[in-house]
């Protein structure tokens, strides 16, 4: 690995995330700065920065997948730690946001969880916010420093070119996915369309209505944002292989894959998932970290 610029930026790699972390500094040619951490008998998170941060801008990476929890609370020690050992610049880069789908009130009562984390991820010292895909754009009004989403549905679109599937066709499994779609086919050309999904709000179950799309033998691949129980994509296989399609792939950008969601995809006629590595998984075939290169560019200039 080669380290070209060395002190105008660090990259800090979260435990969630440490093999993109390195991909990103190698990809920058900067610094890292590795992180101890370990657990106290009592299950408190340690940790320690095994390197100078003071007077740097520095890039933690670190991604909000399962458990989710602690992940969060090593983004905020790691945060305020690095303040507090006198870092100029926080940046956070959280390939995955936990807690986005909760961003309203749906039910009386109810939390709405995401604004709680950012305010706590803004109190932890955080000058920049950069995610992928975040559920709801609407979110990122919701910080006060600069909070940015970036898309990598390009990025899988352009790996199933890559796999000679152009003219695929790109079906969201929902209409919040049909931006997800919409984007896939400015690459792969063979059109789009959606279905229309209903979730109870107390049980989690989905159902997901009957739609004639035009697929008779055609190759489909499924894009959403997050593959969680597996229960939206596979509803949506089952429909798009009933109606004729030849193959049907399913694509997302956060495979948290829950459970037996792998085996259930699969078990619904699926032909292959991919995803990408804002979460490591079995189907993280697809490296997000040069587009984190690209948008942290301007830190290395600023
Ligand atoms: C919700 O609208 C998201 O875009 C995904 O469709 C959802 O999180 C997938 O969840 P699951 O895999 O549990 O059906």
């Amino acid at each position: 690995m080669v380290y070209l610029l060395g002190r105008k930026l660090i990259v800090v790699p979260g435990p969630s995330s440490r093999n993109l972390g390195f991909k990103v500094a190698e990809i920058l040619g900067v610094n890292i700065v590795n992180l101890s951490i370990k657990f106290f008998p009592d299950g408190e998170t340690y940790i320690k920065f095994e390197g100078e941060v003071e007077g740097e801008t520095v890039v933690l990476i670190q991604s909000l997948n399962p458990p989710q929890d602690t992940h969060l609370l090593q983004l905020f020690l790691m945060a305020d730690t690095a303040k507090d050992l006198g870092a100029k610049r926080v940046v956070a880069v959280v390939p995955y946001t936990a807690y986005a789908r909760q961003d309203k009130r749906f039910l009386p009562g109810e939390a709405i969880s995401i604004n709680t984390i950012i305010k706590l991820i803004e109190a932890s010292g955080v000058d920049r916010f950069v995610t992928f895909n975040i559920h709801e754009e609407n979110i990122l009004n919701r910080f006060r420093v600069k909070a940015e989403s970036i898309s990598a549905m390009r990025l899988l679109a352009e790996y199933f070119l890559k796999e000679g599937m152009a003219n695929a066709f790109a079906l969201a499994p929902d209409q919040g996915a049909l931006r997800w779609a919409k984007e896939a086919n400015e690459i792969l050309k063979g059109g789009y369309g959606w279905l229309k999904k209903e979730r109870d709000r107390i049980t989690g179950e989905i159902s997901v209505e009957e739609k004639t799309l035009d697929i008779k033998d055609r190759t489909v691949i499924i894009f959403d944002d997050i593959i969680s129980t597996g229960g939206t994509v596979a509803a949506a296989c089952k429909i798009a292989k009933s109606q004729g399609a030849k193959k049907v792939y399913a694509a997302c950008v956060h495979p948290l894959l829950v459970g037996n969601a792998y085996e259930r995809i699969m078990n619904s006629g699926c032909d292959g998932i991919i995803g990408t590595d804002t979460i490591p998984s079995r189907v993280s075939k697809v490296s997000v970290a040069p587009l984190i290169a690209e948008v942290l560019r301007d830190e290395l200039s600023g």
